[in-house]
């Protein structure tokens, strides 16, 4: 090895010895004929100090910049009294050093990497330097803390790492493929997969009982801070289970990679919500249990008022009208900080944003300010007050509208007062999501859409089901949700060929279609395929989470931006006409 000790782990200890490190310059100090060098490897930093005396290496270290790359050997010796730098490791020691070598010069780094709001396309072009910075680094280590203590929980209970193809037929996660074109079949595509679904399910037809991989996914969709075009799954399977013996083992393991990661104790048992009670109660089927705040519905409290707002959709089936008590709102918010949250609603497509402040509760009408009083007799007012719990100073907000803009505004107004006011509290809140619909209709296409993949399996034996109740069935699907972010999915599959075939049915997907799609899934369920099910958590996000990252990009080496592109290596870029002729490639230009 070139070095003896790592920098960053240089302490006390190696007292007197003389040692040998390699690093990068984090900065240098010329201090009236003494240069200090502080060196930089990924253990951390250490001071080096270049006495006039060692002629050579002071010359040497005239020359150095900040992150050349060095080879220095010294030796350990005590900082001076009154230098001590009790933040670092290696604070109470320095290196004399005896030599010093350059290894490699480096430009002027387009960022200090101590500088603070660098421009993240900055960071994604230079990414190898800014993965020198100590917070990037932790998070790098994290992430493969994580995966070392997934890999040995599941090896110790029974799992196979088993690889699956990259070149393959698109599986139906609800986005769009990125095709790869086959030379060897002219008008031919591969598809990169969007998940493994359909290769961990022939697995466990395969008898293999227990499977995992740690995978990359493709899914060619619009991009947001939790969202990468290419993110790592930790995908499972297991053969002769139920949601029950599924949920013990994975709530486990998210135990285990909590306390070993983070050394944080989870729930000995993870709470369980049906879907239709998160939409209820906090507008969302992933809701962040940590806000104490809770969507309280008041349609039946609306359908004979005369103002058309709330009395349309209390009257509409598909129609919600809610309110969202925040105590002490009436003292915490200002007229303009309302209207704000007014503008912010309407980026989910609510139309305004009602409320009802509470100045005092005891004297009636006169206690209330609001722009909706004057629409609303004095018993809706009082049953609203009642059955919302009001008191003195707080505030009321509410949603009329479909219940789906109604969840997906007053859902993000709670997270976003929740996130304001500091109302979020502390720790870790796991929550499993469960008894989702199996279908939904889609009425672009006027067809049942899959709500979590086709190949989920309803909560009924019976085909015919399917038929009569297509948008009343539930599924066997079931999410994990953690502090509001969907860290995971799964369900327990269709094993037999009847119902997978009628549920491709259902989709509008036909016999020759189901054949050409998912002919080979068809054929291997009649050939013994056992009850099976399984889950894949979003690696990235989960790492996002333990890391208190803000992005997945963070907790991603080299991730892609926001329109899907990669600054460091300029991908995805054209390719030449050789290429595109040896793929039966003709491009379409604008022009022609
Ligand atoms: P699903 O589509 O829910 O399920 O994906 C599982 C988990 O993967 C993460 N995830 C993503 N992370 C980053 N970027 C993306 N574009 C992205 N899309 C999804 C989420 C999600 O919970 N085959 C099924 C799993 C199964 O049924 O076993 C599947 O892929 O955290
Ligand atoms: P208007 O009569 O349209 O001025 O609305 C009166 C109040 O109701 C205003 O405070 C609006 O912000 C609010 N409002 C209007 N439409 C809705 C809606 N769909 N949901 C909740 N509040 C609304």
């Amino acid at each position: 090895m070139m070095r003896s000790h790592y920098c960053g782990e240089v302490d006390r200890r190696l007292l007197n010895e003389t040692i040998t490190l390699c690093g990068w310059v984090h900065r240098r100090r010329d201090h009236g004929g003494v240069i200090f060098i502080d060196l930089r490897d990924r253990a951390g930093l250490v001071q080096v100090v270049i006495n006039p005396d060692t002629a050579q290496a002071f010359a040497t270290a005239e020359q150095v910049r900040n992150e050349y790359v060095l080879k220095i050997q010294g030796q350990v010796r005590h900082r001076p009294q009154g230098t001590v730098n009790s933040d670092l490791p290696s604070g109470e020691i320095e290196i004399s050093a005896q030599s010093v070598e350059v290894l490699n010069t480096s430009k002027t780094p387009p960022f200090q990497l101590d500088e603070k709001d660098v421009h993240e396309e900055n960071r994604l072009r230079y990414r190898y330097i800014d993965l020198r910075r100590p917070e990037m680094l932790a998070r790098m280590q994290l992430r493969a803390k994580v995966n070392h203590v997934a890999r040995t929980f599941l090896d110790a209970h029974g799992f196979l790492d088993i690889e699956t193809p990259m070149l393959t037929k698109a599986t139906p996660e609800g986005a769009r493929d990125y095709l790869v074109p086959s030379r060897t079949h002219a008008g031919e595509f591969f598809a990169l997969p969007q998940s493994p679904q359909l290769f961990k399910q022939l697995l466990m037809m395969s008898g293999m009982d227990r499977y995992y991989q740690i995978v990359r996914c493709f899914r060619d969709e619009d991009l947001r801070a939790d969202r990468q075009p290419e993110f790592t799954q930790l995908d499972i399977e297991m053969s002769f289970i139920n949601e029950d013996d599924l949920r013990q083992i994975m709530e486990e393991l998210l135990r285990t990679l909590f306390k070993q990661c983070l050394d944080v104790d989870l729930p000995e048992k993870f709470p369980i919500m049906p879907c239709s009670e998160a939409l209820r109660r906090f507008g969302s089927d992933k809701p962040d249990l940590r806000i104490p705040l809770e969507l309280i519905d008041i349609g039946d409290l609306m359908q004979a008022v005369e103002f058309k707002v709330f009395s349309a959709p209390a009257n509409d089936v598909k129609g919600r009208v809610a309110a969202l008590r925040l105590p002490q709102g009436g003292q915490k918010l200002t007229r303009k900080m309302i209207e704000d949250y007014s503008q912010f609603v309407s980026i989910y497509g609510a139309k305004g944003l009602a409320y009802i402040k509470i100045n005092d509760l005891a004297i009636g009408r006169e206690g209330l300010q609001s722009p909706i009083l004057k629409f609303l007799p004095d018993d809706v007012i009082a049953a609203i007050l009642q059955r919302t719990g009001a008191q003195t100073d707080d505030l009321i907000f509410f949603g009329a509208d479909k219940a789906k803009v109604v969840n997906e505004a007053l859902g993000a107004l709670r997270l976003k007062l929740g996130q304001d006011l500091g109302l979020v509290a502390q720790g870790w809140r796991p929550l499993w999501v469960v008894d989702f619909p199996m279908f939904e209709w889609d009425d672009k296409t006027h067809c049942w859409q899959a709500l979590h993949h086709p190949f989920t399996a309803p909560n009924t034996q019976n085909i015919e089901d399917l038929q009569t109740d297509a948008g009343e069935l539930l599924s066997r699907a079931y999410d994990m949700v953690l502090n509001g972010s969907e860290i995971g999915g799964g369900s327990i599959r269709i094993h037999r060929q009847d119902m997978q075939a009628a549920v491709f049915g259902i989709l509008g997907i036909g016999q020759e279609e189901a054949q050409e799609k998912f002919g080979f899934l068809l054929n291997a369920l009649q050939y013994g395929c056992p009850p099976h099910g399984g889950i894949a958590f979003g690696l990235d996000r989960l790492t996002m989470l333990l890391t208190g990252a803000n992005s997945i990009r963070d907790v991603i080496a080299f991730p892609k931006t926001q329109s899907a592109q990669c600054l460091l290596t300029n991908a995805p870029a054209p390719a030449s006409n050789a290429q595109l002729q040896e793929l039966h490639i003709r491009l379409r230009t604008t022009t022609a």
